[in-house]
């Protein structure tokens, strides 16, 4: 098989650079480690940035968001018991869309099948082979047959645990990565949000998020330690411990129910260096990772996918390289402010094993300072809304 950009990867980044090339006359083929049922079931988060909303209307896949997702103008952050809001649109003049990351990769296949994209599903072993050439070609396997996609670029959009990354030659490649001590322990439930908008809480007790998917779907997370499994958390320890965060009046008003899902995840922060080697580039989480707490993984994909693109764009159309040249400085330059936004507002709302009491103040002083001063909150808000591309 022959196509011009070979795709590893069936995630958000995947579908949504096909989907965009697809849509210039730029053929793509993805291949998918999982099936097309596996993906469509991975509850992910819920926050996208305005860019990201334009960029699913550009790919033509954003009517159900624009009907279904709901614009939130701002959030709020509890500390000390008392609640306190970021006005997004008030001090950036944008909202988030609030839509399940599960809907939009639903969106982007529909999208795909509608142009007649290909997607194969169940590839194993995939492998990038001569990526330092201009004749790059992938290999995967499905039960016994192996096959062979041709192509003139390759891109990782492989996540984290992807073969992608790990097809650069070691010394080639730098990784910089914080592993936090802790994890989120998420719960979705069919019951009806807490509040209209989303809370940030940071409490003694650590911290808690209260997210939605629509008015009869919660999403809550409670902050726990790395060693905890999932079987040590009942439904009904879960909610006890979430309340205790809560500010009294979220905790006195909760509708709480039976868990539709619970997992999770470990926090880490995460960027391999350089993004590009040879005819492989890489986008989203196949070369950065952030910690939830700022929203910002797949809005930081949103970027490497947007680079791409035009970069992509300028060389098939124009016969113009200087994209595809700049692509990881841009790109990288966008994903380290994500990553310090990420890891400001994590180190801002968590309770850490290793903090010291000053720290913990210190902590405290910055929450108090952010509500006295609207500088500080405007600076929140713009990261949070998406910085521009
Ligand atoms: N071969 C083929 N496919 C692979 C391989 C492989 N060796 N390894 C991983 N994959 C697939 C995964 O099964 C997954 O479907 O690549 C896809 C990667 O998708 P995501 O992890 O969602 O990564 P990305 O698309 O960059 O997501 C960006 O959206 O879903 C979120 O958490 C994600 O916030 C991040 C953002
Ligand atoms: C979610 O709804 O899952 C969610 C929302 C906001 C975050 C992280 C996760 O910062």
């Amino acid at each position: 098989m022959r196509t011009q950009v070979g795709i590893i990867g069936a995630g958000p980044s995947g579908l949504m650079l096909s989907q965009l090339l697809h849509l210039k006359g730029i053929d793509t083929v993805v291949l998918e480690r999982h099936s097309r049922d596996y993906v469509l079931n991975r509850i992910r988060a819920g926050v996208l940035e305005h860019n990201f909303a334009e960029m699913m209307r550009e790919a033509r896949v954003g009517e159900r968001m624009d009907r279904e997702g709901e614009i939130h103008d701002g959030f709020d952050i509890t500390y000390r018991g008392e609640r306190h809001r970021i006005d997004l649109k008030g001090l950036t003049g944008h909202g988030v869309m609030v839509y399940g990351q599960t809907e939009l990769t639903r969106d982007l296949y529909e999208g795909r099948d509608k142009l007649g994209g290909t997607v194969i599903h169940n590839a194993e072993d995939v492998r990038p082979h001569d990526i330092t050439t201009d004749k790059p070609y992938l290999t995967y396997r499905i039960g016994d047959e192996r096959h062979r996609v041709d192509c003139d670029f390759i891109v990782g959009c492989d996540g984290f645990h992807g073969v992608s990354r790990k097809s650069i030659p070691a010394d080639k490649l730098r990784d910089f990565e914080i592993v936090y001590p802790i994890g989120w322990l998420g719960v979705l439930s069919r019951t009806p949000p807490v509040s209209h908008e989303l809370i940030y809480v940071n409490s003694d007790r650590g911290f808690a998020l209260c997210s939605m998917r629509s008015h009869v779907l919660s999403r809550y997370y409670v902050q726990c330690t790395s060693e905890d499994r999932v079987e040590d958390w009942s439904d009904d320890r879960f909610w006890a411990e979430l309340k205790r965060r809560l500010p009294a009046d979220a905790a006195g008003s909760i509708v709480t129910g039976p868990s539709i899902e619970k997992s999770i995840a470990p926090l880490r922060s995460f960027v391999a260096e350089p993004m590009r080697y040879g005819t492989l580039f890489l986008a989203g989480d196949a070369a950065h990772i952030v910690p939830p707490t700022g929203a910002r993984g797949l809005n930081s994909a949103a970027s490497d996918i947007h680079y791409l693109y035009r970069a992509m764009l300028d060389h098939y159309q124009n016969g113009d390289d200087a994209g595809l040249e700049g692509y990881s400085q841009k790109a990288l330059a966008r994903v380290w402010k994500g990553q310090r936004f990420s890891w400001w507002l994590t180190k801002l709302l968590h309770r850490f094993p290793d903090t010291n009491d000053f720290e913990q103040r210190m902590q405290l002083v910055e929450l108090d300072y952010l509500f006295s001063s609207e500088a500080a909150r405007k600076s929140l808000a713009e990261n949070y809304v998406g910085l521009p591309f």
